[in-house]
């Protein structure tokens, strides 16, 4: 095409180009602008209540609340400093805007206080404890004209979890400057589906700092997961104090990668006033290198390091040692022994362990068999049931101790095959619940079930439950969260509540947005959840938008 040269056609062109770039501009930029919904207001029939509670009605009127909401606790359990933290935690998140001078004005609230009845004094946190609770909030309903908070609960655990809900029903409003309810009435009653709902964290293959930790624990119970599963130790290194053998921790990356027998404790009990357990991990007989660093006895040999020398009974000694300092720090029933990747070529090349298995008349297998029985010889014998990873299963199935937990994770299908032999299982199928897996997109986490191929009612029930794990050879203290957040939320809702209210067949869009509401939720709270749509986890945004959009 031929451009006339006469300049007045030419500024014209020009002007209509460049007018023309910045409309494509500032449509390419700008997000759309969306009037913002009030998400919680009467009108939506939306529920914003990460994970769906199992049962709920609502209303639609709304309630103001006090700032300086009180607490009164009743039932045999009530009177424990448990609940009180736990209330002063929540005040801060749910009124984090309001300022002290206007607590001052004389202004009248629907709400002035929140009652807890904890039916239990027992405070023992362990395997399936009665995590229910009911709770009502409301004003009216024929009996009185001020607004009042129930939550009622068996333990103190069901209560932590009535709290959590309460917290993310409380919405603070811009315009008033008070934190409001909408669509109360509420009433719900919920109790989660499984007794299991984990998230592992690997502190070998990056040091994670013990605030690190806690901050992640403190993330998993605004989603009301229960275990924090500690990988504590790998074959890169070995940062736990153990008394009995004060060497170990030489496996450590640094001097200052370390956790003290004093900060484990900090963190069992960090987790508990959140309803958490601690399951540590010791995982043996691969993955063990680290070992050596302070004890050379249990490397076979400086060029076979892994697995720990079979042949030797200091071997176990050492192993005996460590679940003994592990009982006095992690009261949790369940720990976890590994005995996943084991390849124990390097034992047939080093003599003395292959004269071992010559004078035993054991294959390497036989080997590997004879060491992850003896290790959860050990543990049991120490009060422990032994969980351990799925190969020890896939391997030697018939031989396993009958209490041992399977912990699913090469792929589907393996918690069918446990539970038919009478295990019991934790599913964790890479394919859908890896994290480290960056690009498994948020609904493969939320579709997966770890009750799937198990159609007998009995059998489902041999299954705990599940865990995303979040191995760490990628991840360290700059990018741990993002990457657990929030997709872990996805597979936290399915490990929660009904499938059939949280199926995507009923309204993936419907899911979609209260997920990103939940994972804008996280970000409010400070936890550095990444964008809830990214083709990769833990990317950062593409381009300017609302949190609630990406
Ligand atoms: C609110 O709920 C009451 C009782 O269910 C009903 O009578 C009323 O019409 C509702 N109001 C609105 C605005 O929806
Ligand atoms: C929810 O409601 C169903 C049906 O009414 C009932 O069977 C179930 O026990 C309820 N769940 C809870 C936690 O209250
Ligand atoms: C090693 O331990 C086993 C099992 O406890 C025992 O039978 C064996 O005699 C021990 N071997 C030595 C050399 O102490
Ligand atoms: C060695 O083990 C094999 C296979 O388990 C078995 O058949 C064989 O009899 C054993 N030999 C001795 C000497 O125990
Ligand atoms: C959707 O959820 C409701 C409420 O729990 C339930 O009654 C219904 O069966 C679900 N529908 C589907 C298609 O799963």
């Amino acid at each position: 095409m031929s451009i006339p040269l006469n300049p007045r056609t030419l500024a014209f062109q020009l002007l209509f180009f460049i007018s023309y770039s910045v409309l494509l501009v500032t449509s390419r930029t700008l997000p759309s602008i969306s009037i913002p919904d009030d998400s919680h207001s009467n009108s939506n029939s939306q529920v914003f209540i990460w994970p769906l509670p199992s049962n709920f009605t609502f209303g639609n009127q709304t309630l103001s609340i006090n700032p300086d909401l009180s607490l009164a606790v009743s039932g045999n359990g009530g009177n424990s400093g448990f609940l009180a933290d736990a209330f002063d935690r929540y005040r801060r998140i749910i009124f984090k805007h309001e300022s002290k001078l206007r607590r001052n004005v004389n202004v009248a609230y629907d709400i002035e206080k929140i009652s807890v009845v904890v039916h239990s004094d027992d405070q023992e946190l362990k395997l399936g404890v009665d995590e229910s609770y009911s709770l009502l909030l409301g004003k009216g309903n024929g009996y009185s004209i001020v607004g009042e908070v129930t939550i009622e609960a068996n333990t103190v655990y069901g209560a932590l979890r009535g709290m959590e809900t309460f917290s993310q029903l409380c919405d603070f409003n811009y315009e008033t400057k008070t934190v409001q309810v909408y669509k109360a009435p509420w009433y719900i009653s919920d109790k989660p589906k499984f007794v299991y709902r984990g998230l592992m964290l690997d502190t070998s293959r990056h040091y994670l700092p013990i605030d690190v930790i806690k901050h992640v624990i403190e993330s998993m119970s605004y989603a009301k997961l229960n275990v924090f599963h500690w990988h504590i130790i790998d074959e890169e290194s070995f940062p736990l104090e153990v008394p009995t053998y004060p060497n170990l921790w030489k496996g450590a990356y640094t001097k200052w990668e370390r956790y003290t027998v004093e900060d484990a404790n900090e963190i069992v009990s960090y987790a508990r006033a959140r309803g958490i357990n601690v399951m540590a991990e010791i995982d043996v007989p691969g993955h063990a290198e680290s070992w050596g660093a302070g004890y050379p006895d249990l490397w076979p040999s400086p060029s076979c390091r892994e697995p720990l020398d079979v042949s030797k009974n200091s071997t176990f000694d050492v192993i005996s040692g460590i679940l003994t300092d592990m009982r006095k720090i992690f009261p949790f029933g369940l720990f976890h022994l590994g005995g996943d990747e084991v390849n124990t070529d390097c034992w047939n090349y080093t003599p003395h362990v292959k004269q071992w298995l010559h004078d035993h008349n054991m294959t390497t297998k036989d080997a590997y068999q004879y060491f992850v029985l003896r290790a959860q010889e050990l543990a049991i014998s120490k009060g422990y049931t032994p969980v351990n990873w799925e190969e020890t299963f896939n391997t030697f199935s018939d031989k396993l101790n009958p209490r041992t937990v399977v912990h699913n994770w090469l792929g589907p299908g393996v918690c069918p095959k446990a539970v038919a032999k009478g295990f019991k299982c934790i599913y964790s199928n890479q394919g859908v619940w890896y994290l480290d897996h960056l690009d498994i997109p948020w609904y493969e986490y939320y579709n997966a079930d770890p009750v799937e191929g198990i159609t007998d009612a009995s059998k489902q029930e041999l299954v705990l439950g599940g865990e995303v794990c979040m191995w760490s050879e990628t991840v360290d203290a700059s990018n741990v969260q993002q990457t657990i957040w929030p997709r872990a939320a996805a597979a936290a809702e399915r490990l929660w509540s009904n499938p059939e209210s949280t199926s995507v067949g009923n309204s993936t869009s419907t899911v979609l947005s209260r997920y990103q509401y939940f994972r804008c939720l996280l970000t409010r709270r400070g936890v550095q959840a990444a964008p809830a749509t990214n083709f990769y986890a833990r990317r950062a945004p593409t381009g300017p938008g609302s949190c609630y959009e990406q």
